[in-house]
């Protein structure tokens, strides 16, 4: 099955969506609110899907950008974002271009389960696109699920995996996150990773 648009695109439109909970995923939640970034950062969510990520990342930065290249979930991004009020820009784009159509744009990019979304034969066009992306000392932050089992989406992602691809960012935190949703406890890398330069 190729992980291409069309094919993600129709399992929003199948509602074959079980990586999908509703809402904002508590570790994300949570690292959006530390205080990492000042309020005028441009923050980009990678894999937005429906947006929970955007909408949350919203409440605390000024410009968001929410990417995802399925049109259903880009179209959900701009229902919710019509409930909510809040101000952020859904974005119809592939992840793996964003340093040729966004270079050095982003103050910080937000990943939760779109590097475990793609195949793993593309997780070094991921590396470039996000390094590419972001600005010199920009951040890349969020979860790697590492949930250990073959196969996928979602894929696993050990902690060699990207030790040995981000080898241009200084890890700043990588850890266990402790307030995964249930069902992923002790299977999400927590990581905070400084782009070098
Ligand atoms: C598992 S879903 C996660 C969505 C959201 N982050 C969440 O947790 O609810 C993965 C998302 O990444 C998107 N995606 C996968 N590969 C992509 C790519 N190369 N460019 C843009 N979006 C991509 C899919 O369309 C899908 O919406």
């Amino acid at each position: 099955m190729p992980l291409d648009a069309d094919t993600w695109n129709d399992r929003y439109l199948r509602r074959d969506m079980g990586w999908d909970k509703g809402r904002c995923a508590p570790p994300i939640a949570r690292l959006l609110a530390e205080g990492l970034l000042p309020a005028s950062a441009h923050v980009a969510i990678v894999g937005a899907g429906r947006g929970f990520e955007a909408i949350e990342a919203s409440r605390f930065f000024q410009h968001v950008t929410a990417i995802d290249f399925a049109p259903e979930a880009v179209k959900a991004m701009h229902e919710a974002k019509t409930a909510t009020g809040l101000a952020f820009t859904p974005l119809l784009a592939d992840v793996l271009t964003l340093h040729q159509t966004h270079p050095g744009a982003f103050d910080a990019i937000v990943e939760h389960t779109c590097y475990c979304a793609i195949d793993p034969s593309q997780r070094d066009a991921y590396v470039t696109a996000v390094s590419g992306a972001l600005k010199p000392g920009g951040l890349l932050l969020g979860l790697f699920y590492n949930h250990g089992r073959r196969g996928g989406p979602p894929f696993d992602t050990t902690e060699a995996d990207v030790r040995s691809r981000f080898v241009d960012f200084t890890f700043e935190r990588f850890v266990k996150a402790r307030d995964s949703f249930p069902g992923r406890v002790g299977e999400e890398w927590e990581f905070v990773l400084r782009r070098k330069g």
